[in-house]
């Protein structure tokens, strides 16, 4: 069954230089991108997700602030996933509902596997714990 998972990417640099973190297609990270999007000054009592995806693969970092994905698949697989590090990224398969929570100074930077499609999101919650693939 589809589960999300932690990745760590290499932070290229030092302490008192800075960092760079690098995504490359099927190296590290394992799909074709062909989406990118972020998101930005959402507001911290807001909780924003609340879908699915049918076959989009996500890998998503916090580039500032920190970021909770509560993460269920179709097996009832609750988990928490802490983005807390610019380096630290979550790959997010396909059928994995999440809800997501910002600190007030968070950016979401998305890698996607697709393009965008509004048919491809299932936003009901009992349509997705009911869905049959
Ligand atoms: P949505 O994915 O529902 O955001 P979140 O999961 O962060 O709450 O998208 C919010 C809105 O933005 C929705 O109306 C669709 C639109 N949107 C696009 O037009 N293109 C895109 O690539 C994305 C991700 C969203």
């Amino acid at each position: 069954m589809n589960k999300p998972k932690l990745i760590l990417l290499d932070k290229i640099g030092a302490s008192d230089l800075g960092f760079i973190t690098v995504v490359e297609t099927n190296k590290n990270i394992p799909f074709n991108l062909q989406r990118v999007y972020w998101t930005y000054f959402t507001p911290q009592d807001v909780i924003r997700g609340g879908h699915a995806h049918k076959e989009l693969e996500q890998v998503i970092f916090a580039v500032s602030g920190v970021i909770i994905f509560n993460t269920e698949n179709l097996n009832g697989e609750r988990e928490k996933f802490i983005l807390d590090n610019p380096s630290k990224g979550l790959y997010i398969p396909k059928l994995v509902w999440r809800d997501i929570q910002f600190s007030h100074n968070a950016v979401l930077l998305c890698l996607a596997s697709e393009l965008y499609d509004e048919n491809d999101y299932i936003r009901d919650y009992n349509e997705f714990i009911t869905y049959k693939f």
